[in-house]
């Protein structure tokens, strides 16, 4: 879908499908649905005198101009209460006018900035919230199937009567198009099967993100991870049939002036639990366990695309953890690129294994922070739910505040978590620096305090387990895979 700005009023926009929308409560409508009301002989009007149209929350109306406009027809969504109208407001607003309009086959939809007149938001934001409703609602995955043919609107103009407000909404527009850019570069990765979303499928994807955006890219394999001492990773990837990938993109590389800030995802293309084997019935979710990596790539794609003045650098440590007649096992010792030894209790905590060495790897940028993402607890899941909301554990007060703001605006939701010092004793080992599992009790907090053991700067840790992939539809999320993380990592560097 193309995305247009346009200065006019959208009554005469040459769409076929034109979208206003109407606040809860309203009975004589202003603005561009005034405008179009009064197009069409008061027909929205009629509607809201009749009851028929409430200006609820995600309420669509179809109306037929038969000639009184130049479109076919005229959408109005509700945004419900005016006071409480926030940004995911106008994504779910916006996400679903673009459905309706997409099942009744619109191919050119015109649309105003949702929430920006009386709603009172800020005109960028909104339009911002806009696009990406109605981009991230209308994604599709290619599936390795014969797909039902569904129509794909060519072209969104987004038409703005005040030419004073054109430029924030250019600006907003653009940003919104590039986060859910970002959004479905993630969401592909994770609904493609684990026999393709390899870490070389991976790899290739990073590389293309690289030459499009700009970005410097190094794809570590098992020799390069060895020279640098990744035991951990290494130690994962060693029962794995596909080759590993330790990836690193980065975004203003030459750049040692600016802050450097640097995400780390976990990338398991596929979690087994290697020797020690997860159940069967289930099994196939472990496919999303590469859903921090998939933030991370989606992010990296996003920023550069945006050309943000940062230098961030994105780094995803890929590999399988398969059974095998040489997988690491439960009992052995395995030392981590800094040095600390890890006796292994369960090869099912493979994320934090992986996530030690790159942990370890970023401290050479001098980062002013640290953010992984990772599938890394069932714990988080039973804790928080699914779908909810990701856990975040941080060293750094100020780096969490903004992380919790980014992701108050995106509706990407984290809750705190405590980094204890009490659960460091779960993980004591009799013969090495640590365990890799600290048994069923506060699994959550027991992988933080891992973590941190390979970590001295300003970092945070989400555990995005139960947001990667969803098993429902939302408002304008597929079933399948979200792309949690890319709008909230995109909103915190921008806030930067
Ligand atoms: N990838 C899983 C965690 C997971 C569970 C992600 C459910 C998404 C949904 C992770 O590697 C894992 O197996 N964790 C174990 C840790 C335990 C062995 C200490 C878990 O949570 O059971
Ligand atoms: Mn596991
Ligand atoms: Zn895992």
């Amino acid at each position: 879908m193309e995305i247009k700005i346009e200065q006019g009023s959208i009554e005469s926009s040459a769409a076929d499908t034109l979208i206003v929308n109407l606040f809860e409560g309203v009975t004589n409508p202003g603005g561009a649905t005034g405008a179009v009301d009064h197009a069409l002989g008061g027909a929205i009007s009629d509607l809201i005198a009749g009851g028929d149209l409430k200006g609820k929350a995600g309420e669509v109306a179809v109306l037929y101009p038969r000639g009184a406009v130049g479109a076919r027809r005229v959408l109005v969504v509700g945004l419900g209460q005016a006071e409480s109208l926030t940004l995911e407001g106008v994504r779910r607003a916006s996400a679903a006018a673009i459905k309706r309009a997409r099942d009744l086959n619109a191919g050119h939809v015109a649309t105003i900035v949702h929430g920006a007149g009386i709603g009172g938001l800020d005109a960028a934001a909104a339009a911002q919230a806009t696009v990406e409703g109605a981009l991230l609602a209308t994604y599709r995955f290619a599936a390795q199937k014969k797909q039902e043919a569904v129509n794909d609107i060519a072209t969104l103009t987004i038409v703005e009567r005040d030419a004073g407000r054109l430029e924030a909404i250019r600006q907003g527009a653009a940003l919104g198009e590039a986060v859910a850019g970002g959004v479905a570069v993630a969401r592909d990765l994770v609904n493609m099967p684990p026999n393709v979303a390899t870490p070389t499928r991976l790899a290739e994807r990073a590389r293309q993100i690289a030459t499009e955006r700009g970005l410097a890219v190094t794809v570590g394999d098992r020799a390069w991870a060895a020279e640098r001492h990744m035991g951990a990773f290494l130690a994962v990837a060693q029962g794995a049939g596909e080759p590993p990938a330790f990836i690193v993109l980065e975004h203003n590389a030459e750049r040692t002036d600016l802050p450097a800030i640097v995400l780390v995802g976990k990338g398991i293309t596929f979690d087994t639990g290697g020797i020690s084997l997860k159940p069967g019935d289930r099994m196939w979710e472990m496919k999303s366990d590469m859903g921090g990596a998939a933030a991370v790539l989606g992010a990296m794609d996003a920023v550069g695309r945006l050309g943000l003045p940062l230098r961030v650098i994105g780094i995803t440590p890929c590999t399988e953890n398969m059974p095998d007649a040489a997988a690491y096992r439960p009992a052995d010792v395995i030392t981590a690129a800094n040095g600390k030894t890890i006796e292994i209790i369960s090869t099912d905590a493979e994320g934090r294994m992986v996530l030690a060495d790159a942990l370890v790897y970023a401290a050479q940028y001098q980062p002013a922070a640290v953010i992984d993402l990772a599938t890394l607890t069932g714990a988080c899941v039973v804790a928080l739910g699914s779908g909810v909301a990701a856990g975040i554990f941080c060293n750094d007060d100020g780096l969490r505040d903004r992380l919790l703001a980014a992701a108050e605006a995106t509706y990407e939701r984290l809750w705190p978590l405590p980094l204890y010092d009490d659960y460091r004793r779960t993980i004591n080992s009799e013969v090495a620096d640590m365990k890799n599992s600290g048994g069923r009790f506060g699994g959550v907090g027991t992988s933080a305090v891992f973590l941190r053991e390979f970590t001295d700067y300003p970092w945070a840790h989400l555990d995005i387990a139960g947001m990667a992939l969803a098993d429902r539809a939302g408002d304008y999320t597929p079933v399948g895979g979200t792309g949690f993380g890319v709008r909230l990592l995109v909103e915190y560097l921008r806030g930067l």
